[in-house]
């Protein structure tokens, strides 16, 4: 697979970098086509030699160069002959299957690898525009679809080829006018069946997007159904969800039984002409030199040349499906993701802190509608600087864009003495904690919550939690770091997650700390205490805080107040205080 698109050409290049190995399966593909293939030709010596005594030759052959025998003998050896064929044919089969099995799975984990590769580094913007149902869908499901296309529908169609190609040279030889016309009239009963599937990708194409819009209602539903039953809105929701199964189920009848229905009617066809190729071969026998067991052989071929057209018939359907599942794949592979930047230098390392400037910052997420104007902020190495503002006026905005959220294009932000565009983002976010506005939690132990997978000693993790007021916390968890905290920490209190959030940043121990009103659900003594525990670890760092109440800013070294995406105002809260006494008066 290409790194980064899904094609059937793509596919089939793909393939070809298993050369080796192909052309094994295609060699064993040949030998038990070419096994099975040879079985009708026992008829003619069984029925025109044994029965009819019409010779052909092969059972004098046999007296003169194997062995003497009578009917019975003759007939109890083809049986075993045959079967032996059979046998042979099948292990061949179970064999060519498996390396095209290998080939298959590899190449779907490779294209999942890519899959995940690109979805790492998409843009938070993308990001937030995207239905999660509908990326596992087509992460499992239609990946599924390619790796089935690899592995059943391509090495089918090997089998199916050869058996066809085999069976006319087979035919031709026995007989090559009915040979002929056999060889004619099969593909116009192909073409005409395919004819018939034209519409059928189409539909399919409708079932797999009602199949998208239905995950989507439901993992949403179930994902806010704590919300929704707050709100006593559970009939709402799942009314949604019902009227997209409801959808799907339509669009699936259609796809359904139409797709029945063409492939039930190309098989009549098909064996329409099976009869029409009964009389002519009935005929031929009455007026031409064909003996009846070669006839019969001929009805053999037509029966071993039934599956594998079937196969090519089929193999537009699939090729559809698998077209669409590509296109769907594609569609994740087109997410846009973050710049990569070449780093000129990192202004962090050999550094306690960090000083931050932003210069003339503008942003907005929808064209036409900014939501930062003209943002000029100093944020001095070591400083406590404050963000306060109304709701809406863009403070957690800002916020990711000094992490590197969200790419700008006006203005500029100065870390250290390096621009943004000289940065990687990796660097800042190693550097920059942001503690989000409302923090998530894995279902995952205490553990691994505070360390995401990183190596902590517990003394470093205690201490962590120690300053985050979390001791007592921990104390009545029943396996301590060890306890799982459930579906995005269910069974902690909203305050308990911040300070979980808050110890995972002591933890990291960053170099610049942005709090997101971070505190914002602690009652304000817990506030109090937990400040004045993180007083030590902050004292050499950079801070920003952003804040609607008071007493989590009134330690802030510098405040700016942000309106409506600008920044009205700014200066220490005594000069703030000093223009106007009743300036915090919204705040408690
Ligand atoms: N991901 C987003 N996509 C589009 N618009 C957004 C997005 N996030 C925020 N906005 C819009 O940007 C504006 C600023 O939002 P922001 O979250 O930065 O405000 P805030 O000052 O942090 O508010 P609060 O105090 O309520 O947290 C709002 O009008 C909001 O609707
Ligand atoms: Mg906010």
């Amino acid at each position: 697979m290409q790194q980064n698109s899904c094609s059937i050409k793509g596919i089939i290049k793909e393939l070809l970098q298993h050369k080796k190995t192909l052309i094994l399966g295609n060699i064993i593909a040949l030998l038990s086509t070419l096994l099975i293939v040879m079985i009708p030709l026992f008829i003619p010596i069984l029925v025109d030699e044994l029965l009819l005594n019409k010779p052909h030759g092969y059972i004098t052959w046999i007296e003169v160069n194997l062995w003497q025998s009578d009917i019975k003998g003759y007939v109890f050896a083809t049986l075993i002959v045959i079967l032996l064929l059979r046998l042979f044919s099948v292990l061949l089969g179970i064999w060519q299957a498996k390396i095209f099995v290998t080939i298959s799975k590899e190449m779907t984990y490779k294209m999942r690898q890519a899959l995940l590769r690109h979805l790492r580094h998409v843009s938070l913007k993308e990001y937030e525009m995207m239905r999660v149902g509908a990326v596992t869908s087509k992460l499992v499901t239609d990946v599924e679809t390619i790796d089935g296309f690899i592995s059943t529908t391509i090495s089918k169609l090997i089998i199916a080829s050869f058996t066809l190609i085999f069976s006319a040279v087979v035919l031709l030889w026995i007989h090559w006018q009915l040979a002929l016309f056999i060889l004619i009239t099969n593909p116009l009963v192909v073409f005409f069946t395919a004819k018939l599937s034209r519409n059928i990708g189409k539909l399919k194409k409708e079932e797999n997007r009602a199949v998208g819009v239905f995950q989507d209602a439901l993992t949403e539903t179930l994902e806010l159904f704590h919300q929704i039953r707050a709100a006593n809105k559970e009939a709402y929701f799942f009314k949604k969800s019902e009227m997209k199964a409801k959808e799907l189920k339509e669009h699936a009848t259609a796809y359904g039984y139409r797709s029945d229905a063409a492939i039930k009617f190309s098989y009549l066809v098909f064996l329409g002409g099976y009869e029409i190729f009964r009389a002519v071969s009935i005929l031929a026998v009455a007026y031409s030199d064909l003996s009846v067991g070669l006839m019969l052989a001929i009805f053999s071929y037509l029966w071993v040349m039934v599956a594998p057209t079937q196969d090519i018939i089929n193999f537009q359907y699939v090729l559809a499906t698998a077209n669409a599942a590509c296109e769907r794949i594609n569609s994740l592979f087109s997410l846009g993701q973050e710049r990569v930047i070449e780093e000129k230098a990192n202004p962090f390392e050999g550094c306690k802190t960090l000083g931050i400037e932003v210069r003339n910052l503008s942003f907005s997420y929808q064209k036409e509608k900014p939501v930062l104007k003209n943002i000029n902020m100093q944020i001095p190495a070591g400083s406590k600087v404050a963000l306060v503002g109304a709701s809406g006026s863009g403070k957690t905005t800002l916020a990711n864009i000094l992490v590197g959220f969200y790419p700008f294009e006006e203005g500029e932000i100065i870390y250290g003495d390096i621009p943004h565009t000289g940065l990687k983002l990796s660097t800042i976010r190693e550097n920059i904690h942001l503690i989000l506005q409302h923090p998530k939690l894995f279902n995952d132990t205490m553990r691994f919550n505070l360390t995401l997978g990183k190596s902590y000693s517990d003394e470093e993790i205690k201490k962590a939690l120690h300053i985050a007021q979390l001791d007592t916390v921990l104390a009545g968890l029943e396996n301590g770091l060890e306890t799982l905290v459930g579906k995005d920490g269910i069974k902690l209190s909203g305050g308990q997650r911040q300070r979980v959030a808050i110890a995972r940043m002591i933890l990291s121990d960053p170099r610049v700390v942005i709090f997101d009103e971070s505190t914002s659900a602690l009652d304000v003594h817990t506030e109090e205490r937990l400040f004045s525990a993180l007083h030590e670890f902050l004292r050499e760092k950079t801070v920003i805080t952003i804040a609607h109440r008071l007493s989590t800013i009134k330690s802030a070294g510098y405040i700016y107040v942000l309106e409506d995406g600008s920044v009205v105002d700014s200066g220490t809260p005594k000069e703030l205080l000093a223009k106007d006494e009743s300036y915090f008066s919204s705040m408690i």
